[in-house]
């Protein structure tokens, strides 16, 4: 591989809470991918199945196919000579392999493009996303509105029948506006 192509190889991350548009963001980038005639391939995490199986989907329904796959190790049978870029949606519910494979990829040469959670309903880190933030070329924070002030939110809450989740929940639970809305700092609330 000639110099000047490996020098292009980069990790990007786009991060923030639920509602702040990262898949909008995403796709965006997409979009662009497709204008400059890149040769690429996007990638989701089985487990998000909220509203297709093989896309990537925003909340506002925005939608590009992506490969559905349950292991970071499947993503590298999609990657050819030729592939340019890859943009991975939901980065924070792939396995800790994720993180090898995207340093590999953007060693590379390739432009590696990813969005996702870096905070839980918690408030703590997803480890995935703080990860990658700390070995990213390129860092985008997006902010929500909080729906209880109205401000600036970076937090993601969840309601379980309209009550704060409990601290002792379970990390992973697939949702959209029935369990989640956006809050600031001082909005949000856990359980103790
Ligand atoms: P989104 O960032 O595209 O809106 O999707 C985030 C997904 O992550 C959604 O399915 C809800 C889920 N989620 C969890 O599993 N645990 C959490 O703590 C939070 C905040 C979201
Ligand atoms: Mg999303
Ligand atoms: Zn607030």
């Amino acid at each position: 591989m000639r110099n000047e192509d490996k020098s292009r190889g980069s990790i990007e991350v786009i991060c923030g809470p639920m509602f702040a548009g990262k898949s909008e963001e995403l796709l965006r980038r997409v979009n662009r991918l497709i204008y400059a005639k890149k040769n690429f391939v996007v990638f989701k995490p089985a487990l998000d199945d909220r509203y297709s199986i093989n896309e990537i989907v925003s909340h506002s329904k925005r939608s590009y196919k992506a490969f559905n796959v349950t292991k970071s190790s499947e993503i590298m049978r999609h990657v050819s000579a030729k592939t340019e870029a890859i943009c991975i949606d939901e980065i924070q519910f792939f396995d800790e392999g994720v993180i090898d494979v995207i340093e590999e990829l953007a060693d590379r040469g390739l432009r590696v493009i990813v969005a996702g959670l870096d905070l839980d309903f918690k408030g703590e880190p997803f480890d995935i996303t703080a990860k990658l933030l700390a070995r990213a070329e390129e860092v985008t924070k997006l902010t929500a509105i909080c729906m209880v002030c109205g401000k600036e939110a970076t937090r993601t809450q969840r309601l379980i029948n309209g009550e704060p989740a409990s601290i002792d929940d379970p990390v992973v639970l697939v949702g959209a506006s029935e369990s989640y809305e956006a809050r600031c700092r001082h909005c949000h609330v856990v359980k103790k």
